[in-house]
């Protein structure tokens, strides 16, 4: 059965039951991964081509029930960050876990998710967020957790959403986080393959080769909007400066993709370590990714980088094989000291949307 809310005109596939009949209303469940930025981070907010890549091996996920007692439009909001990885098992009950404020983009989606399914007269609800993304590591944890949060609206309101409409509302926190988001977290934390973003356009670019990727955690991290404002604020001060960085990306992240496409791997690794050099020459680097990223090429990587945000975060390093993985992943470990994970670079098409 499918209603049109007169307001909207949206189509609406109540949950369960009736829409009136919203006693009956079940939890809205969402998931979500996290991603690694590939090419091209900090150029892509200003229109420039960049590539991620989704790790589904750190996940996210979200619950929306209707609350017991409550005033109209309450939200009680519930986040527990959880060891890397899928988070499992039962879901933490509401009862149990302590009451936070949601950051205000959470906020802000939450309340747009709902009155866009109920108009003004949104039913109480609490929300818990698990994640098993490590935040402010470039890792897109919180879209991750965006993206799981409109899944679970979505369930709950009984509103079917399209990925535009999906997309639209991560944005909405993502743009509290970022400042200014170029939107590749919002579509990589939903999609399995590559995201190449392209003045706007989002397409999965043709992979030639299977790969892997190492991630390396720095051990720290800082806030992507901090970052993004340094970076503008710094161009502001150097005429031409935002011009040649956008024009070199943009040049390193067509070239990778072509290697990216020929599978020549050991070419790609070369250009994620110019984009390194690239980043680092913008202060974005910090002294313990600089040395992980030496480590990981010691360690035989075809190549590393900072990835995301910077400041900190994460160093992604590319091999050949899975054993080259495993040996950089021990090596980083054994004399860094730094949590690792592998994640596969699978060959495949090339299509246009995600
Ligand atoms: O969330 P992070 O740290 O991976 O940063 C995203 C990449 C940036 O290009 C720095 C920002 C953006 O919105 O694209």
């Amino acid at each position: 059965m499918t209603q049109r809310r007169p307001d909207t005109g949206r189509t609406t596939i109540p949950a369960a039951g009736t829409a009136a009949d919203r006693s009956t209303q079940p939890a809205g469940n969402g998931t979500a991964h996290g991603k690694v930025i590939l090419l091209g981070e900090h150029a892509v907010v200003y229109g420039a081509p960049a590539l991620a890549l989704p790790i589904p091996e750190l996940g996210c996920r979200a619950r929306v029930v209707r609350q017991a007692r409550s005033e109209p439009e309450a939200v009680s909001y519930r986040f527990l960050q959880t060891p890397a990885g899928i988070p499992s098992g039962p879901f933490p009950s509401p009862a149990t876990s302590p009451q936070e404020t949601a950051p205000e983009g959470i906020h802000d989606l939450i309340r747009a998710v709902l009155r866009e399914a109920f108009g003004g007269g949104a039913p109480g609800v609490d929300v818990t967020l698990e994640s098993g993304v490590p935040p402010a590591r470039g890792l897109g944890s919180s879209a991750a957790c965006a993206r799981a949060l409109t899944h679970a609206l979505a369930g709950f309101a009984g509103l079917r959403l399209s990925a535009d409409e999906v997309f639209r509302y991560v944005q909405v926190s993502e743009n509290a986080a970022h400042g200014r988001a170029s939107g590749i977290d919002a579509l990589a934390t939903g999609s399995r393959r590559p995201v190449l973003l392209d003045r706007g356009r989002a397409t999965t670019p043709p992979v030639g080769a299977d790969g892997w990727v190492v991630v390396a955690d720095s051990g720290s991290g800082a806030s992507t909007k901090d970052a993004v404002t340094m970076l503008s604020d710094g161009f502001a001060q150097a005429a031409g400066s935002r011009e040649r960085f956008l024009e070199r990306s943009a040049t390193l992240t067509r070239e990778g993709l072509r290697h990216l496409e020929r599978g020549d791997l050991a070419a790609l690794g070369g250009v994620f370590t110019a984009c390194h050099e690239l980043l680092a020459g913008l202060g974005l680097t910090t002294a313990r990714t600089d040395a992980l990223a030496r480590a990981a090429l010691e360690a035989g990587a075809l190549g590393a980088k900072m990835s995301g945000g910077g400041l900190g975060g994460c160093v992604i390093a590319l091999t050949a094989t899975g054993q080259a993985a495993g040996a950089v992943a021990a090596l980083l470990l054994r004399e860094q000291g730094a949590l690792c994970w592998v994640t596969p670079l699978t060959r495949g098409e090339g299509h246009d949307g995600i």
